[in-house]
C-alpha cells in the first residue's frame, strides 16, 4: 500500500469538472483518503514548487496556482505514485494521449489541471506540506 498526494488545479473548480477527475482515480479502484478544497497561499505554493524556481514557466506556474482554489487529495492503493501518474497522463499536453485526464481536459501545458506526486519521496514531502495526519483518514472497503 502506498499514499501519493495529487491536487486538482484552479481550472477544474471553474470548469465544474471536480467529479468527472475524480470519477477516474475511483473507477480504478484507487482510495481517496484525505481530501480538502483551500486558496493556497504564496509561500505554500514556492515551497511545493521550489524545484521548479528559476525555470521559464515558474512564475506563470505559480500565479495559477494561487489564482483560485484546488482540491488536494491524498490517494491510497498499490503503486498509487506511478498510477495516479499514469491516469493523469503526461505533464506535456502534446503528450497526454486521450484517455487519461491531462490528454482529455488540457490544451496547455502550463495549464495542465492537475498535479501529482513523481516519486514516493515527493509524495511524502508533498503530503506534509497539506495534510495533518489526523485530516487523514483510513477506512475498510471490506475487499
Ligand atoms: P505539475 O505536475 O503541477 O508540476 C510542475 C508544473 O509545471 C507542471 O505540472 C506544469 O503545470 C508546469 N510545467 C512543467 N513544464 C512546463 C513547461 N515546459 N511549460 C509550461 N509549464 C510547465
Amino acid at each position: 500500500m502506498q499514499r501519493t498526494f495529487a491536487m486538482l488545479k484552479p481550472g477544474v473548480l471553474q470548469r465544474r469538472i471536480v467529479g468527472e477527475v475524480l470519477a477516474r482515480f475511483e473507477r480504478k479502484g484507487l482510495k481517496i483518503v484525505g481530501m480538502k478544497i483551500l486558496t493556497i497561499p504564496p509561500l505554500l505554493a514556492a515551497t511545493h514548487y521550489a524545484e521548479h524556481k528559476g525555470k521559464s514557466f515558474y512564475d506563470g506556474l505559480i500565479q495559477y496556482i494561487i489564482s483560485g482554489p484546488v482540491v488536494a487529495m491524498v490517494i491510497e492503493g498499490d503503486e498509487a505514485v506511478q498510477l495516479v501518474r499514469k491516469i493523469c497522463g503526461p505533464t506535456a499536453v502534446c503528450e497526454s494521449l486521450p484517455g487519461t485526464i491531462r490528454g482529455d481536459f488540457c490544451l496547455h501545458t502550463n495549464l495542465n489541471i492537475i498535479h501529482s506526486s513523481d516519486s514516493p519521496e515527493s509524495a511524502e514531502r508533498e503530503l506534509k506540506l497539506f495534510f495533518q495526519p489526523n485530516e487523514i483518514v483510513s477506512w475498510d472497503d471490506g475487499n
